[in-house]
């Protein structure tokens, strides 16, 4: 087994170990994929100002999101059809973040369902929502989520319409995988792989197949995916999922300061700052050169939490001390799980609090909480300025 130092070298393994349509699927970015190409490298316009002779004692990356305490500033991301990098996925990733005591988010479409996770897990996880036409089915997933205990419900709201990803087009991706010549040569390379599958019952989407009305396989789910998504979603509506949810709410998926202020209108604790892993709107601004504008205009009366392109402890910390009161990964934890199942994820989990920790430390700052611009050397035109 190689030695694993960075998220990195799980992607390595990941890549070796999954089939090419679930790698490429994860590993994807809408169109001409600038938007996910410059959600990871516009962090590495952003440099860490090095201090020295500063007492680094005593270092702590604990701090709380939305009220609830976590080990480090980092949740894993809502990922669809995670139980198909690595079977039973959801729970794995579950298990791994719960132990380390960070957020575990549950997409709607996962393999796993709610109930599965909860059943399979200890702490209360948080439930990822689409934005869907059809009421009942939105009222049974917030009722579902709570009884299942999840501790936060996560709104997507950036998925009113998909951006293309070509490769999924092209791969003919599904949940389970189609069997064509092509994936099922290229599926035969995946030992470990096929051999979790072998052993699982899930999977098909755990949250929607049997729960949305006329969906009882994959086939009629790719036709309630497209007729289902609600592309007439207004504020109004949103406000009719914060009213169907009692607990604590999350808006995912906000890119500009008008639509932060909406959502701190709609009673939301907090949002994300994302464009979707740059899996939506292709030639958007990456996240973190988005993040400082939304602050500005929210970040007092809001907690501004950001995910698309964190890899590294260093991202995570770039955008805590940009004012970001929480990060996300989501790739990285799937090369983690697609590389070793759960062990992977704590990998990935472990690589990242070990970067944030001393990259922390070697800034001067020894508390999460008490970071600010000042350990950052910011590009006066990093948000840049726009006609
Ligand atoms: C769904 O959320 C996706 O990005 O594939």
């Amino acid at each position: 087994m190689p030695v694993i130092t960075c998220v990195d070298d799980l992607k390595r393994i990941y890549k070796r170990r999954t089939p090419k349509m679930f790698y490429d699927y994860a590993e994807s970015g809408s169109w001409t994929e600038q938007t996910f190409r410059e959600n990871t490298s516009d962090f590495d316009d952003i440099y860490l100002r090095q201090r020295v002779a500063i007492d680094m004692t005593g270092r702590s990356t604990k701090t709380r999101m939305i009220g609830q305490d976590v080990s480090m500033p980092v949740g894993l991301a809502p990922v669809g059809l995670t139980g198909m990098q690595c079977a039973d996925g959801e729970i794995k990733a579950a298990r791994a973040a719960e132990k380390f005591g960070v957020p575990f988010t549950l997409s709607t479409l996962s393999i796993c369902s709610i109930e599965d996770v909860a059943e399979n897990t200890e702490k209360p996880f948080w439930m990822q929502v689409y934005t869907l036409k059809d009421d009942d089915f939105m009222q049974r997933l917030f009722d579902r989520a709570k009884a299942a205990k999840c501790s936060a419900a996560v709104i997507t709201v950036d998925l009113q319409l998909l951006g293309q990803r070509h490769k999924d087009i092209k791969n003919g991706l599904s949940a389970p995988p189609k069997l064509t010549v092509k994936s099922v040569a290229n599926m035969m390379t995946k030992v470990r792989w096929g051999l979790g599958m072998l052993g699982t019952k899930r999977r098909f989407f755990g949250n929607v197949i049997g729960h949305a009305k006329g969906v009882t396989d994959g086939s009629s789910l790719a036709t309630w995916t497209s007729e289902a998504f609600d592309q007439a979603l207004d504020w109004d509506r949103i406000r009719e999922f914060r009213k169907m949810w009692d607990g604590p709410l999350i808006i995912k998926g906000i890119m500009d300061p008008r639509d932060a202020l909406e959502a701190l209108n709609v009673g939301a604790d907090a949002i994300i700052v994302s464009n979707h892993g740059g899996r939506q709107l292709d030639g958007a601004l990456s996240a973190i050169r988005a993040l400082p504008p939304i602050l500005d205009a929210v970040g007092d009366k809001i907690e501004v939490h950001i995910d698309s392109g964190i890899r590294s402890g260093q991202d995570v910390l770039k955008a805590m001390a940009l004012g970001a009161k929480g990060t996300y990964i989501g790739r990285a934890f799937v090369y983690g799980l697609g590389a070793m199942g759960e062990e992977g994820v704590t990998k990935a989990l472990e690589c990242i609090h070990k970067e944030l920790d001393v990259s922390m430390g070697l800034c001067g700052r020894t508390d999460i909480n008490a970071l600010d611009r000042d350990i950052l050397m910011v590009p006066e035109d990093f948000t840049g300025r726009w006609a």
